[in-house]
Formats: C-alpha cells, sequence, structure tokens
C-alpha cells in the first residue's frame, strides 16, 4: 500500500479497550493480506463483522476457453459488448491465466449487495463513467482514466453517476502493487518513478451507517461467489488505521518517458504482481533525434503474452484497432508495426495515444466469451497488400 492511513476515531493502542456512548465495546476487525504478515487495516465497527442471518446461495463462475488453442496475433473490439445489469457480478471474461483474468464491464446501474473478491486484488480502469467506490475504509470518488486498485478482501460497491459506464477489470491472484524498482527500502515512490504519493488517491470520507436490516454481500471465492445475508449494514466502521485500503491513480498522472531514440515498454510500467506487469501509454512528445524512429521495432515476446487495451483510437504501430480494442500478441509469434506505420511515423512529433498494456509472463487463454467480439482477420494485417 502507498501510505500509512486513518480516517475516523480509534483508540490509542491496537487490541484496547474501546466503547461507544452507552458503554459496549467497539468491535474490532483485522482486514489484510497473508494472514498476520502482510499489509493490514484494523477496523472498529458498531457491529460484529460476524453477524451473519444466512447463507442464501453459492454459484459457480464458468470461465470457458477458446476450443481452438492455435497461436495467432488477436484482435477483439470489446465496444461491441452489450450494456449489463452489474459491474460486479456480470463481467465478460476475455483473457486469462492462473495468475491474471481480464474481463470487461458496461453496467447499467449499480449492485444493492456489497461484494468481496476474497481470491485476488482487483484493478478496474476506468474507461468511462464517473461515481465513487463505496468500502469498508471509506468512499473513493472516480473518474474516466482512474485505475482502481482494490486489494482481496475488502468489501465495496460503486455508485454511479448517471453517465455510460466501462470498466476493464484485472483480476490478480498475486499481490497487486507498486514496482519494487519504484519503492524506497521503506516503501516511498522514489525520484525515478512516473508517478508519486501526490498522485495517489485514498479514501477520504467515512460514512458511518448504523441501519440493522438484512443486507446482501457477494464474496468470491474458488471461482465461486457465495451469497451472505448480514444483519446491519456493512459500514458500520466509525474508525480504521493502516495500510490497506482501496486507492486510485488517474492514468494522466502517470509521467510519461521519452528518449533520444526509442524506449522500451518498461518505461511505462505502472503495476505490478506475480506473473504480470501492467503499463500506461500516455500522450508524450516522441523521441528527439532527427534519426529517430518513434514507433517500436519488430519484437519477438519471450515468456510474455501482452495485451493491449486501446483506451482511444489511436496507437502509433497499429492500424485498424478501434477505442475499446483488444490486441493478444502472444509469445511465440512476433510482431511490430503494422505497413506504413514505420515510415509514417518518422518526422512526427508526439502521440495522443491511451493504452493499458498487460504483459504477462505465462501464457493466456483467451475465452470463449471472447470469441463473438474477435476481428478473425486481424493476425493477416501485417500483409503488405492490406495496407490502406
Ligand atoms: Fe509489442
Amino acid at each position: 500500500m502507498p501510505v500509512y492511513h486513518r480516517l475516523g476515531k480509534i483508540p490509542r493502542k491496537r487490541h484496547s479497550i474501546f466503547r461507544r456512548e452507552g458503554g459496549a465495546l467497539y468491535p474490532e476487525e483485522l482486514v489484510g493480506n497473508r494472514g498476520f504478515s502482510g499489509s493490514s487495516s484494523l477496523l472498529y465497527h458498531l457491529n460484529r463483522p460476524t453477524s451473519i442471518l444466512r447463507i442464501t446461495r453459492c454459484w459457480e463462475l464458468a470461465w470457458e476457453a477458446d476450443p481452438d488453442p492455435a497461436l495467432r496475433l488477436r484482435h477483439f473490439r470489446t465496444h461491441q459488448l452489450p450494456p449489463v445489469p452489474s459491474p460486479t457480478l456480470d463481467r465478460t471474461p476475455l483473457l486469462f491465466n492462473r495468475e491474471v483474468a481480464l474481463s470487461l464491464v458496461r453496467p447499467e446501474g449499480a449492485d444493492e449487495s456489497f461484494y468481496r473478491n476474497a481470491q485476488g486484488d482487483e484493478l478496474i480502469f476506468v474507461v468511462e463513467g464517473k461515481g465513487v467506490l463505496e468500502s469498508q475504509m471509506g468512499e473513493l470518488p472516480f473518474r474516466p482514466g482512474d485505475y482502481l486498485v482494490i486489494p482481496r478482501g475488502i468489501l465495496h460497491r460503486y455508485r454511479f453517476d448517471p453517465v455510460p459506464i466501462r470498466f476493464l477489470v484485472l483480476e490478480s491472484a498475486g499481490e497487486l502493487r507498486t514496482p519494487a524498482h519504484y519503492r524506497s527500502q521503506h516503501g516511498q515512490l522514489l525520484e525515478i518513478s512516473p508517478y508519486c504519493e501526490r498522485d495517489i488517491r485514498l479514501p477520504a470520507s467515512l460514512p458511518v451507517h448504523e441501519e440493522p436490516g438484512e443486507f446482501q454481500l457477494l464474496v468470491k471465492s474458488q471461482n465461486r461467489l457465495t451469497e451472505v445475508a448480514l444483519d446491519h449494514h456493512p459500514f458500520d466502521v466509525v474508525g480504521w488505521d493502516g495500510y490497506y485500503y482501496p486507492w486510485a491513480l488517474n492514468i494522466e498522472d502517470f509521467e510519461p518517458r521519452v528518449g533520444r531514440f526509442h524506449l522500451p515498454p518498461p518505461v511505462h510500467q505502472t503495476f505490478e504482481g506475480d506473473g504480470f506487469v501492467v503499463c500506461s501509454f500516455c500522450p508524450r512528445p516522441f523521441d528527439f533525434d532527427p534519426n529517430a524512429i518513434p514507433v517500436p521495432y519488430n519484437h519477438s515476446n519471450v515468456m510474455s503474452d501482452e495485451v493491449i487495451y486501446y483506451a482511444n483510437s489511436e496507437f502509433m504501430s497499429r492500424k485498424g484497432i478501434e477505442f475499446g480494442s483488444i490486441t493478444l500478441h502472444p509469445c511465440g509469434l512476433p510482431h511490430g508495426p503494422q505497413p506504413g506505420k514505420t515510415e509514417a511515423s518518422i518526422g512526427k512529433s508526439s502521440t495522443s495515444e491511451l493504452a493499458v498494456m498487460v504483459d504477462t509472463f505465462h501464457p493466456l487463454v483467451v475465452s470463449r466469451q471472447a470469441l463473438g467480439i474477435e476481428d478473425k482477420t486481424y493476425y493477416l494485417s501485417w500483409q503488405e497488400r492490406n495496407d490502406a
């Protein structure tokens, strides 16, 4: 987590007597990862977080694979996916392996129920939409271009402004974190980091709900969802402190790097997980040597599947993509600029591209659900005769 944070009222010492008016103790709860050895926060509730009324149902989440395993460069037009009711229950899986999963969702509205992902950290890239991420640790307003980092186990819910909502969702089996080489031994983001603590937004307000009743929680674990009924509103936290909470970074606050000649993708790295990295391609001046070729050279992915989500319709080395496209360039096949793109880039002074890249170190599987939005001729688009 970025920094120590606290909201609301907490006792001076942890695990000490802390009473509300009337004399009842505030139930204390540790929320974190890696048992008692990872980052955590201590929360003080009005009610016991354990007061379950009933388990109402449980169902499997089916992530089916494309039955054709042949390697090819692939392109999916995610803007063709229809709107769906829920931002958490109706995500369309697109690409996955055991370490990371990518899905997309265009919710028509918010959930009434509360959601906790107990099997992975979530990174939400807000393609479109505005609203508030409500959580046990308080409220975090979000806007287009935000990365919302939601560590596992944190109960949350979205509240949307009345505008179209579109999320790219990444689930990470390992801990999602700032890149290790950006951090000091004490966790501070270094001067070489393209963003720093000033760019990171934390929950800033903590509404306390004292509401008895029946409230539904949806808990994701072992690729199943379990619906749990609680006897009180779960956002009843009067105070908390620690290093474990949801946070936001806007892609516009990522400071892009530029060289005299082309710099490789690691300079765009924004996050890391176990088995993958996330990079941000942001508007920037091009390389400044008169002989520089701004677009990348052909490259053969080694131990890396490369996924790019195009957050606008421009990308310096690609053609035929659109806002909302996802390309997958798998390990085993080289890729590079499409015909005409290299020559066309020479002498250009800047790019306005905006894209999110996920490089995985183990191969990804394409979901069956992604096949319906696939541009099936993409892998042929490097043919000169297709140059337009
Ligand atoms: Fe690439």
